[in-house]
């Protein structure tokens, strides 16, 4: 096949960090509060800017608490996961690595005994309607991994007992998320969002808070994971007052970001985007005999993190077949046409690419004649 004569406009595709939204440039972060106290009066605004424009573009109830945390959406998961579990017992869903994280964390660190693990494997989910309503769960909206994600909130009962703790972070602002049936809920701005790793978002339901107040986990606390004192729910640090310090640069960024995802019509707008992304790939892949998703069930096949498989029409065997996707990545890379589109290394051979709503439909279409010039070349011996 002739190498094709239209090229994505913006060749990131990368899963995290994610593009930068359209028309982005540095001028946009001039405004940042470098220099400053962010605990002085301006510093607080854009702290708070930044969870208010969250909480109007997501429709987060207002007896939510929403925080800005460190670490990212690690940071976030691990202070819920630290500061919540123990006093009930706890599911833990894992379908990729993500998920198999925090399922680490709760057995091997938290060493919590009362825990029950319920897997699936890479392109699958297990059975959500076993899940026990009585007790806490963690699970994963989208696996980033994988490319897949759970269908909708309408397993989780709305009169459960335990908690609902959810890490989102490459679902929010791009998939629809019920929040009454969440408890707590994290990600990053470095997702869907398209700004900068480095702090997270946590999301609190009255019913989490409640928790905070009513239990003392018997481990130590680091102080970075810490939301009460004296059995209080610290307040200030869902009105903007941090932890610790965060980096300005990233909250202009930040704000910059939700002012783009409000201009694109908000939470629908952005929904709209990501599945333009994933309804690209789709049209490719009906007609396109070689390649199959990972996530083979429609219903949880995720519109943000875009994974792809060989299939069985695909004649490459054994070692050559698990090395044509990194070939194909490494020879769009150096085209300049797409980055960062291998499956993720513990994920099955494959490619991953980045749907969310910072991409354009236009540069997903233009790709894609590409990953068939690739695949050639890679068939022909040619990379
Ligand atoms: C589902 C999921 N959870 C957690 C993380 C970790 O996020 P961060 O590096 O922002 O802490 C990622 C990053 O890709 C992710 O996709």
């Amino acid at each position: 096949m002739s190498r094709p004569s239209t090229r994505p406009v913006n060749p990131m595709f990368s899963s995290g960090p994610c593009a930068k939204r359209p028309g982005w440039s540095v001028s946009a972060l001039e405004g940042a509060l470098v220099g400053r106290s962010h605990r002085s009066g301006p510093g607080k605004a854009k702290l708070k800017a930044v969870i208010d424009e969250t909480r109007a573009i997501l429709g987060i109830p207002a007896d939510y608490r929403i925080g800005i945390v460190p670490a990212s959406d690690t940071g976030a998961v691990e202070m819920a996961l630290w500061s919540l579990l123990g006093p009930k017992p706890v599911d833990l869903l894992a379908w990729e690595s993500f998920g198999e994280g925090w399922v680490s964390d709760v057995a091997k660190q938290l060493k919590l005994p009362n825990t029950r693990t319920m897997k699936a494997g890479y392109g699958a989910i297990p059975d959500l309607a076993a899940v026990n309503m009585a007790g806490d769960f963690v699970f994963t909206w989208n696996g980033t991994t994988s490319g897949v994600c759970v269908p909708d909130a309408e397993w989780i009962a709305a009169d459960r007992e335990g908690l609902a703790i959810c890490d989102a972070t490459s679902a929010a602002f791009a998939m629809e998320m019920d929040w009454s049936k969440l408890d707590v809920v994290t990600w990053s701005w470095q997702k869907v969002l398209g700004g900068e790793g480095a702090h997270g978002m946590i999301v609190l339901s009255p019913r989490a808070v409640e928790r905070l107040e009513s239990y003392t986990p018997s481990w130590p606390m680091p102080k970075i994971f810490r939301m009460t004192k004296g059995g209080k729910l610290i307040d200030g640090i869902f009105k903007g007052e941090t932890i610790n310090t965060p980096s300005m640069l990233c909250v202009e960024d930040a704000l910059d970001s939700l002012t783009w995802a409000k201009s694109v019509g908000g939470l629908s707008g952005m929904v709209a985007r990501s599945k333009a992304n994933l309804a690209a790939v789709e049209a490719w892949v009906a007609k396109t005999p070689w390649i199959d998703f990972l996530a083979e069930d429609k219903a949880i096949r995720s519109s943000t993190s875009i994974c792809l498989k060989l299939s069985a029409a695909c004649p490459l065997e054994g070692e050559a077949r698990d090395a044509a996707p990194g070939k194909m990545a490494k020879l769009l890379d150096k085209e300049g046409v797409a980055f960062d589109i291998n499956g993720y290394r513990d994920a099955p051979a494959g490619l991953r690419i980045w749907g969310g709503a910072t991409v354009e439909a236009s540069d997903m279409e233009a790709l894609m004649p590409w990953l068939d010039w690739a695949y050639g070349e890679v068939l022909e011996g040619r990379a």
